[in-house]
């Protein structure tokens, strides 16, 4: 299925509070990854929130240029504050952005080596199903700047919604499997050299965290 061709963004309102200057994309329809950072692949990862793994990462691969996309504007400041001061912002940023309006924005295609989600959508109620992250839109752009090969990685400590991630993406003729097993789209640990803040507390807490990743098909 080919992905809805990027709509004009809405004009947004200016932000307040103490993080109003947090970063934000550049304006326009089309923002290239390379005019935010360098390196000779990208990665995205979608709610870094505290930051852990996108510094880790950053710091792990130097060839790699990784752009986090924060709705938390506080969040976002904070990590793209912490990865300038660490002398990492020329490959590491993080943009204070909804990933459902901003993926929409980035190019070029078939660019994204990994896109990363890490413990998103805790929410359960059903007035929060508007927030959810991982949905159809936001994977027809995953798809859209994922390279023939690449890879999507999400880890939770929710066993419901790694089955529901996995049934959503088995169901998807334009990704396949990845895990640790033929056929298989589970990972037992994360293979990454860099664990998330929420990564971290499960670990810490004992809780089993379920890993899956799926490749874009290459034909
Ligand atoms: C449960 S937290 C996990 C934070 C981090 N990934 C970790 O593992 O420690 C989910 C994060 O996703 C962010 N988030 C939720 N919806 C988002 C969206 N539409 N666009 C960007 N970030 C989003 C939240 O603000 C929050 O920082």
């Amino acid at each position: 299925m080919p992905a809805d061709p990027p709509s004009p963004p809405r004009p947004k309102r200016p932000a307040r509070g103490p993080y109003a200057d947090a970063p934000c994309l550049p304006e326009g329809a089309e923002v290239a990854l390379a005019s935010l950072v360098g390196g000779t692949t990208f990665e995205l990862e979608i709610g870094p929130g505290r930051g852990g793994f996108i510094q880790e990462r950053a710091v792990a691969r130097p060839d790699v240029g990784v752009v986090g996309l924060e709705v938390r504007r506080k969040w976002a400041a904070i990590v793209d504050g912490r990865l300038a001061a660490r002398g990492l912002e020329g490959r590491a940023r993080v943009f204070a952005e909804d990933a459902k309006e901003a993926l929409p924005r980035l190019s070029p295609a078939a660019s994204v080596s990994v896109v990363y989600l890490h413990f998103p959508d805790p929410w359960w109620k059903k007035r929060h199903q508007k927030r959810l992250v991982m949905e159809l839109p936001v994977l027809d752009q995953i798809a859209r700047l994922l390279v023939p090969g690449g890879h999507l990685f999400i880890q939770t400590d929710v066993s419901e919604r790694a089955e529901q991630y996995e049934a959503l993406l088995r169901s998807d003729a334009r990704f396949e499997p990845a895990g640790d097993e033929p056929a298989s789209a589970r990972l037992a640990e994360n293979p990454y050299d860099a664990r998330s803040p929420r990564e971290r507390r499960a670990i810490a807490d004992g809780l089993p965290i379920h890993r899956v990743r799926f490749s874009k098909k290459t034909a």
